[in-house]
């Protein structure tokens, strides 16, 4: 026999169940929603490995150096004279392996280049349109295969920029700032169009390139609905079950992209990518010498993977496709520094927060190892404080000196671990930034009380 209230509990759980079922499938099934299911995490797994990847931002706007497709939509030049760039764009010193073998030397796992950027002028040789550097270009040719082979060749992964917007073909809604063709509500037939040339190069770029990686842009010109972006993303599912989107794709993609500004706070999500200039320009601008310096971008690089994230750090090659010294400088420079710490940074985790350690931090896998990012002269020591684990060992990272430490104000009878002061001498300073490895007895453990426990005890 079944009670009245024991009959309606029953009730409201049968009614309740398959509901959060098909909530839970709905939300595991979400994209750009990294749920840390395996099958996500497995795909994601060489990005969050990889910490740094190279931007490279190349097109007819490297020829005058101006902005990148905006020098013309922001009315800073006609239309038609940014054009007049393809004159220029000859691509003449253009050294694909050298670019491929200076990104691999700066110590990233991975390349994103503009196929396309807002101004419509493609790298490759589309069957869509004919704006592209083989037929409307001085340098004549594809010169995007050629770069895309010389990073499997050095074992990187390729991503592909591709801008939604296009702000030179005809059938776009956008043209410049002041002057829009049509809305696609008003026009559907012409909105077609579009749809059909832009999921048409994106299937030939799939097809050609196998990307590991989409780097969409512009999506904020229009909606989800309007872009077919679910439809976009499937496609190129279909094609690579295993490629990875960025978030530019109105909510359809794996990862999220603060564009320049370094978070302050560690981001909410699972996977993210901080992309920024060397200087204050995504290409090559001749009057643009405002380069970061590698100490400052040693900086921020550690701060990034401190938090969990990538850095896609920017280049501007030239119009005849050279590499501009100072990039080139602050690339090798960046190279040496990661080549000698690797084991603190590929393949490492987020690390502590900060108050355990004033300065950026990263963990082994296993989260046995604690890397410590030191920068300047600690004049001596520095403090790790409420770390409950036992220290077995610490060394320099790329120099194997063993450091001593010492503990102070570890009390017998409580379980306040004390503050740990790590002797370090000048002589292991590395001239950008010291890493130290902290080998404790097991996985870290932190002491997150106010102390106050110290007292009650
Ligand atoms: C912005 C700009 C674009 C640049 C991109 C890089 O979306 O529109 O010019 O390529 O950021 O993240």
């Amino acid at each position: 026999m079944t009670l009245p209230f024991q009959k309606n509990t029953v009730q409201v759980a049968n009614k309740l169940i398959p509901s959060a079922l098909i909530i839970l499938f709905f939300l595991k099934s979400l994209p750009g929603t990294a749920q840390g299911n395996s099958q996500t995490e497995e795909k994601m797994q060489w990005f969050q490995d990889a910490k740094l990847g190279i931007f490279i931002h190349w097109g007819l706007y490297a020829v005058n150096g101006i902005d990148e497709s905006w020098s013309f939509f922001n009315g800073y030049i006609s239309h038609n004279d940014y054009l007049k760039q393809t004159d220029g764009f000859t691509a003449k010193n253009y050294d694909p392996v050298a670019w491929a073998d200076l990104i691999k030397k700066s110590g990233a796992r991975y390349s994103v280049i503009t196929s396309k950027h807002h101004d419509g002028f493609a790298l490759w040789d589309s069957k869509f349109g004919d704006f592209n550097a083989k037929k409307a270009s001085a340098a004549k040719r594809d010169v995007l295969s050629p770069f895309v082979d010389a990073l499997r060749k050095d074992g990187l992964k390729v991503g592909i920029y591709y801008s939604l917007p296009d702000w030179s073909y005809q059938d776009y809604t956008h043209h410049t700032r002041d002057s829009m063709r049509y809305k696609p509500a008003d026009d559907p037939k012409r909105w077609n169009t579009f749809l059909h040339y832009y999921q048409g190069q994106l299937k030939e770029l799939s097809k050609t390139y196998n990307p590991d990686l989409w780097w969409f842009d512009g999506d904020w010109e229009h909606s989800s609905a309007e872009w077919e972006a679910p439809k976009v993303r499937q496609m190129l599912l279909d094609q690579n079950p295993n490629t990875i989107i960025n978030s530019r794709l109105q909510g359809h993609g794996d990862y999220a992209t603060p564009e320049q500004g370094m978070p302050v706070t560690r981001p909410k999500d699972d996977y993210w990518e901080l992309c920024m200039t060397l200087n204050n320009s995504w290409g090559y601008q001749k009057n643009d010498h405002d380069y970061k310096s590698l100490d400052q971008l040693i900086g921020i690089f550690t701060d990034v993977i401190s938090s969990g994230g990538n850095l896609l750090l920017d280049i501007g090659p030239k119009g005849d496709g050279s590499i501009p010294k100072e990039q080139e400088e602050l690339l090798t420079g960046l190279g040496r520094w990661t080549q000698k710490h690797k084991e603190a940074i590929f393949g490492t985790v987020a690390g502590i927060p900060k108050e355990h350690f004033y300065g950026p931090t990263t963990l082994s896998k296993d989260k046995s190892i604690l890397y410590l990012f030191v920068k300047g002269n600690p004049n001596g020591e520095i403090v790790l404080r409420g770390i409950k684990n036992k220290i077995n060992r610490i060394w320099v990272v790329g120099d194997g000196t063993k450091l001593s430490h010492k503990v102070v104000g570890k009390i017998y009878w409580s379980h306040y671990p004390g503050i740990q002061y790590i002797q370090v001498p000048d002589y292991v300073l590395d001239e950008n930034m010291t890493v130290l490895a902290v080998l404790l007895d097991g996985e870290i453990e932190l002491y997150r009380e106010d102390g106050s426990v110290i007292e009650s005890n």
